[in-house]
């Protein structure tokens, strides 16, 4: 019994390694078999390796996820996403298993709001309503008020009051899009995504004199010099249905690189290009949610683990303004 408790607890800490997996297996089959068998469902991100797209039950943005999470009638929830995408299926569903192929997928977003000093610079502000996006830890979610993702941000805040003050966390480039786009002046925690953070202003302009029928498609993560020379701008979801939509052939595509293969499904005849980082290095990949692969996925969904676990206190506080979201997006119609 020790022995399979410091295993569980090794799987925890450092995760499944690849080379623990037979390579003639056929991956995909064993996939199928152990989702029927388990009565399991496979949740997917948009920025996940185009393989665990192809076996996932349902692949979206962080909304979409979250309201699949919510109604999903699965026993087990394998989440091939980051670790506050897996924890918020755990707020919803504390009664399921939720998994995560390896849990040192993070957030470097999350990671820029710890929740003790939000908790000072909240106090600062005791008049300000706490408008949080959904990627941070179940701590600052227990913090906020209303969560919101990248789809409905902009519905969210319009939904207080224009004279409300509001602190918007953690990331300031999409407080600051939102602010323009609502006319507001809410409080922006100082936080940001190192992937839409790379792009090369300079590299997109060289990009779009090469293709000049190409559009600028950015996720409203970039910074504001990307954002002004976007021709859409939109959440993951957003952005792949503007693509299916458009009679435009060729995009830039600012945002991370894992999207492209659902944008190539829907679309095969049109020309995707991802935007360049400020770099040589494939920066504009996430190098949390690419730490999920398919041999982790299988191993994950086999052993049941690495597993999401969190006190229950801290899942009933959290779970309060994700409601509060779901409950706005559903009246919106998202
Ligand atoms: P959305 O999928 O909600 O657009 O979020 C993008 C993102 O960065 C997720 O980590
Ligand atoms: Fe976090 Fe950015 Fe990676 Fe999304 S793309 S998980 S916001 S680091």
């Amino acid at each position: 019994m020790a022995d399979i408790n410091s295993a569980v607890e090794a799987i925890n800490e450092i995760g499944f390694l690849d080379i623990d997996i037979d390579p003639s297996i056929d991956l995909f089959a064993e996939i199928e078999k152990l989702k029927k068998e388990k009565n399991a469902v496979i949740l997917a991100h948009y920025y996940q390796e185009p393989d665990i797209q192809d076996v996932a039950d349902f692949i979206g943005d962080s909304l979409g996820l979250a309201q699949e999470a919510e109604k999903t009638k699965a026993d087990i929830i394998v989440f091939a996403g980051v670790h506050f995408m897996a924890e918020t299926a755990k707020i919803l569903n504390p009664a399921k298993k939720v998994l995560l192929p390896d849990l040192k997928a993070g957030c470097s977003l999350s990671d820029s709001a710890p929740p003790p000093l939000f908790k000072l610079f909240k106090e600062k502000h005791p008049n300000h309503k706490v408008i949080t996006y959904i990627n941070c830890s179940a701590g600052i979610k227990a913090l906020s008020d209303i969560i919101c993702t990248s789809t409905n941000a902009q519905k969210i805040v319009e939904s207080l009051p224009a004279d409300q003050p509001i602190i918007f966390a953690p990331d300031k480039n999409l407080g600051a899009y939102i602010n323009k786009q609502t006319g507001r002046n809410m409080l922006l925690w100082n936080g940001a995504c190192m992937v839409h953070e790379i792009f090369s202003l300079e590299k997109i302009t060289k990009l779009k004199i090469r293709h000049p029928k190409a559009e600028v498609i950015a996720h409203p993560e970039c910074e504001e010099p990307i954002l002004r020379i976007a021709d859409f701008i939109g959440s993951t979801t957003g952005l792949l249905n503007y693509t299916r939509k458009s009679g435009v052939q060729e995009f830039i595509v600012a945002t991370e690189t894992g999207i492209l293969h659902q944008m190539q499904k829907y679309s095969p005849d049109k020309t995707f290009i991802p935007a360049p980082p400020d770099n040589s290095c494939a920066c504009n990949d996430c190098p949390h949610m690419k730490l999920n692969t398919l041999e982790k996925l299988y191993l994950c969904l086999k052993y049941e683990l690495p597993e999401i676990e969190m006190d229950e206190e801290l899942r009933i506080a959290a779970r309060i303004p994700i409601d509060e979201m779901l409950k706005i997006s559903a009246e919106y119609g998202l």
